[in-house]
C-alpha cells in the first residue's frame, strides 16, 4: 500500500499521444462562463447524445433534471446543493443539469448493478456533443447528495450521480487567480503505458 507521505513517480503528459476526435481533444471542464444563455434546442441535442449511449440491456437508466439560469426556482434548488468550492464559479453557468441513475430494471425491478456505468457513459456523450457545440460542461461531484434529494425531490428509486454546470466559455480573466491557473493550465494525463497492459497483472 502507498503512504501519503510517499511519491510515486508516473508519467504524465499534456499531449494527445495518438489521434483522437477534435471533440476528446479539445474538451475540459472549464470555469468561466460566458452569459450566453443555451438554446433550448441545442439542449435538447445534448439530451439526445445521451439517449444513444449503450447500456446494460438496453435498460438505458439515466434520468435527467435541468434548469435554465430564467428558471430560477430549479436553478436554485440544484445550485444550493453544491459544495462552495463549487459555488464560486458555477453560479455564472446558464444551465445546470442534474443525472440520476434510476436504480432497478425496468423490465422486472432488480437492482441494476451496471446503472452509474451507463449513467456515466451517457454523460460521456453529452459531453463530447457539447463540446462539438462550443459548449463547456463540467461535471460535479462535490454536492450534498441529502439537499439535491430533499430540494428536487428526488424519490427512493432514483441516486443522483453527478450535476453538470454548462455554458459557453467566458472570459478566464473574471476567475479568481486560482481558478484562473488552473483554467489556463495544460490539460494532464498518465501516459498509456500506465494503464494499458498486454500481460495479465
Ligand atoms: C465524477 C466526477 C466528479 C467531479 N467533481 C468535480 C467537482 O466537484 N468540482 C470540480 O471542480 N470538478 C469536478 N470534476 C471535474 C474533474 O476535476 C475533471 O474532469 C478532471 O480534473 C480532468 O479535467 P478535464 O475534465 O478538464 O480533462 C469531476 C469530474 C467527474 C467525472
Amino acid at each position: 500500500m502507498l503512504g501519503a507521505d510517499m511519491e510515486i513517480s508516473i508519467d504524465k503528459s499534456t499531449e494527445v499521444e495518438y489521434p483522437v476526435l477534435p471533440e476528446i481533444k479539445n474538451r475540459r471542464s472549464k470555469r468561466a462562463y460566458a452569459a450566453t444563455p443555451v438554446r433550448e434546442e441545442t439542449i435538447r441535442s445534448l439530451f439526445e447524445a445521451a439517449r444513444w449511449a449503450p447500456s446494460s440491456m438496453n435498460e438505458q437508466p439515466w434520468v435527467y433534471i435541468y434548469a435554465v439560469a430564467d428558471n430560477h426556482e430549479v436553478w436554485n434548488k440544484i445550485f444550493d446543493s453544491l459544495n462552495d468550492s463549487n459555488k464560486i464559479w458555477a453560479q455564472h453557468a446558464p444551465l445546470l443539469v442534474v443525472s440520476l441513475a434510476r436504480k432497478t430494471q425496468l423490465r422486472n425491478g432488480v437492482i441494476n448493478g451496471a446503472a452509474k456505468y451507463d449513467v456515466g457513459a451517457a454523460n460521456a456523450l453529452l459531453s463530447l456533443q457539447a463540446t462539438h457545440a462550443g459548449l463547456n460542461v463540467h461535471q460535479m461531484g462535490g454536492y450534498s447528495k441529502q439537499m439535491l434529494i430533499s430540494n428536487l425531490n428526488i424519490p427512493e428509486t432514483h441516486e443522483p450521480v453527478v450535476v453538470m454546470a454548462i455554458g459557453y466559455p467566458g472570459d478566464p480573466e473574471s476567475l479568481n487567480d486560482n481558478l484562473k491557473v488552473r483554467e489556463l493550465a495544460p490539460r494532464e494525463r498518465y501516459t498509456q503505458d500506465f494503464f494499458v497492459h498486454t500481460k495479465s497483472f
